[in-house]
């Protein structure tokens, strides 16, 4: 289905050539850039920050879409902004103040996204969504790639995209997405599939062909 997105998330890439890596899998067509933040505290793991962002940055020609696994948002919205995210997500479940982080995410020139963790309902969604333009619910509990999709996700992103309605919202699905979970996603009404294992997986910069035939193959 060529109207949806894949957003090939570098967690799966070579670390030490982050330039290299975004350039083949956009020339292998990938559709945005997806860059895992973490910061050992929100989840037990940790990547980078606002400068190696910054870096990574100079190397993509598509959309940079940053998910903010990190708590507390606000301090660091404007470094992110000026590192070059296009769209920047934040967790609902990083703070109390979520409205406020979302304005202050457009505020700052970016696109918002708020992201839900598996266990998080859609309840506190409602009085958010004329502030979002991405919604991204997590189909692995987040903090590492190659972890088994939650099939019960499939349902919350059903009743998602009915609440949404008419609005111009993207929904991104984010964890465990291969070629045999993400039509169950776009049926569902996804419209952004983010991954990283599936699609790094038998490839790389000096062979980067398969980066191409795993993005085709979801
Ligand atoms: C998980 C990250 C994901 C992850 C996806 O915490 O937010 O973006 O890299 O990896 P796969 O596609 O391997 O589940
Ligand atoms: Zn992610």
């Amino acid at each position: 289905d060529r109207s949806v997105k894949i957003a090939p998330s570098i967690l799966s890439a070579d670390f030490a050539n982050f330039g290299q890596e975004i350039e083949a899998v956009e020339a292998q067509g990938a559709d945005w850039i997806h860059v895992d933040v973490m910061d050992g505290h929100f989840v037990p793991n940790l990547t980078f920050g606002p400068p190696m962002c910054a870096a990574i940055a100079k190397h993509i020609n598509t959309v940079m879409d940053v998910h903010l696994m990190i708590a507390p948002v606000d301090p660091y919205i404007e470094a992110f902004a000026e590192a070059g995210a296009d769209v920047l997500t934040a967790h609902l479940e990083a703070g109390a103040h979520t409205h406020r982080t979302l304005q202050a995410i457009r505020g700052a020139g970016c696109k918002a996204g708020l992201a839900l963790n598996p266990a998080t309902g859609l309840e506190e969604v409602e009085y958010l969504l004329d502030m979002v333009d991405l919604i991204c619910v997590m189909t692995v509990n987040p903090g590492f790639g190659g972890q088994k999709f939650i099939h019960s996700q499939v349902e919350k992103v059903r009743r998602l995209r009915e609440m949404i309605g008419d609005r111009p919202i993207h929904i991104e699905i984010d964890g465990g997405i291969t070629p045999e979970t993400a039509p169950l996603m776009t049926q569902a009404g996804a419209d952004v599939l983010v991954a990283g294992s599936a699609v790094f997986k038998g490839g790389s910069v000096s062979d980067p062909a398969p980066y191409g035939e795993n993005i085709r193959a979801i």
